[in-house]
């Protein structure tokens, strides 16, 4: 569009938060300075508090619900003065510039930036640590990236969403109504901003009050990651990387307590507002060998007990494909449905280099192949059904196209 990507022509007509981060890396294989665009484009929708918002509304014509008017970010005095959304999203930014940078060495893009990433990461640490753990909370389902993923569904059902704002959905009109969020779910989507809006984006208020404050594996996964590149483009341009240090230090000491079912031999999210384990399989599990933030022990039982284990997460003669962003064994288990079972190139390329990071390497290969396999028969689509590889949700999905070139490009 000029300045950014789209992530799906049709269903996705913005600039999301984290598509733009691998958007970005996908065009740093073949238009560098197209790539440094869309991350510059993304940050200009930085609030003046430092919080990095899911969606950068550019200035063009969309069917796209919630509109730019929904969200009153106005409301708050940290807004910026261009339309976004009041949330944000798993910070993958740092990570994607730290891999640009190792390739091709872009110390004065790095030296523009890293202020705005600093901020951002600072915001996480600051207004969204709810116990001083260094492990930062979401607080909302789209937060987490996998908006309808079983581990919500409990905290969900428990939200009575009281006097809800009328509201049109746009995401179904694109795509069938069957691969998406059921309207119980996207209702209490609804409700939540709604809430927001009345805190004014308070987020002191929100951690307070709000019933859906989640620590959230995945999210807090990709941060550790992600502030080790950020402590890496500062040292690249000489900054003094102690703060950083300190949150690395925060979540190390915490990650595996928090989250770590040693019984289950699992990794758990934690519901914040209710204090306690949210234990619902999925594919998130997988997410602390990415992070490296597991042990080699805890590593292989996650990979002996759930990843080969036919009932959970082992292709068999009915599922073809890995990875099913759920387990099989849920009872709402939805081959099609979102992220209630269906395989996400990104989920795989995230486990991808988890896998790698702890030696299984034939695992790694195997769901690499798996990824390449679905694009080819299918497109890039935004989610595929694991059992015979059809395409579900947007097409012509960005991501999918731009971790297939880095998979197929990069030298690991
Ligand atoms: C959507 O529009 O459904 C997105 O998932 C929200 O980010």
């Amino acid at each position: 569009m000029g300045v950014f990507t789209k992530p799906g022509p049709r269903q996705y007509p913005h600039q999301w938060n984290w598509d733009a981060a691998l958007i970005a890396l996908g065009l740093s294989y073949f238009d560098r300075p197209r790539a440094l665009d869309e991350i510059q484009s993304l940050l200009s929708g930085q609030w003046q508090d430092g919080m990095l918002p899911h969606v950068v509304y550019h200035d063009i014509k969309s069917d796209y619900f919630p509109d730019p008017g929904f969200w009153q970010i106005s409301n708050s005095l940290n807004a910026p003065k261009c339309a976004t959304t009041g949330i944000t999203q798993p910070p993958l930014l740092a990570t994607v510039i730290n891999k640009i940078h190792k390739k091709f060495s872009i110390t004065d893009f790095i030296k523009e930036i890293f202020p705005k990433l600093l901020a951002w990461h600072r915001w996480l640490h600051t207004y969204r640590d709810a116990d001083g753990t260094g492990l930062v909370c979401i607080i909302h389902p789209w937060e987490s990236g996998t908006d309808d993923s079983p581990r919500w569904l409990n905290i969900l059902e428990n939200i009575q969403p009281i006097n809800l704002t009328d509201f049109k959905r746009g995401d179904t009109r694109h795509v069938a109504a069957r691969e998406r969020p059921f309207p119980h779910d996207y209702q209490r989507f609804i409700y939540l901003i709604d809430l927001f809006r009345k805190y004014a984006y308070d987020q002191a208020a929100i951690l307070a009050h709000s019933p859906f404050v989640v620590q959230d594996v995945l999210f807090n996964a990709i941060l550790y990651q992600a502030n080790n590149d950020l402590k890496a483009l500062g040292a690249a341009i000489g900054v003094n990387t102690r703060e950083i240090n300190g949150w690395l230090k925060s979540m190390e000491a915490h990650f595996n307590n928090r989250f770590w079912d040693d019984e289950e031999g699992f990794y758990y999210d934690f519901d914040v507002r209710h204090h306690k384990s949210i234990k619902i399989s999925t594919g998130i599990t997988f997410l602390p060998l990415y992070a490296g933030l597991a042990t080699q022990q805890q590593a292989e039982r996650l990979i002996k007990d759930h990843y080969h284990n036919p009932n959970s997460y082992a292709r068999d003669e009915h599922v073809s494909f890995g990875l099913t962003s759920a387990s099989r064994n849920l009872a709402g288990w939805d081959p099609r449905r979102y992220w209630r079972g269906p395989v996400w190139i990104l989920l795989n390329w995230l486990v991808y280099h988890g896998l790698l990071n702890y030696g299984f390497e034939s695992e790694a290969a195997q769901l690499k192949d798996d990824s390449l396999a679905l694009m080819s028969k299918s497109g890039f689509r935004e989610y595929y059904d694991p059992r015979d590889g059809t395409g579900c949700g947007s097409e012509d999905f960005s991501w999918s196209a731009a971790l297939a070139i880095d998979w197929i490009q990069s030298v690991e």
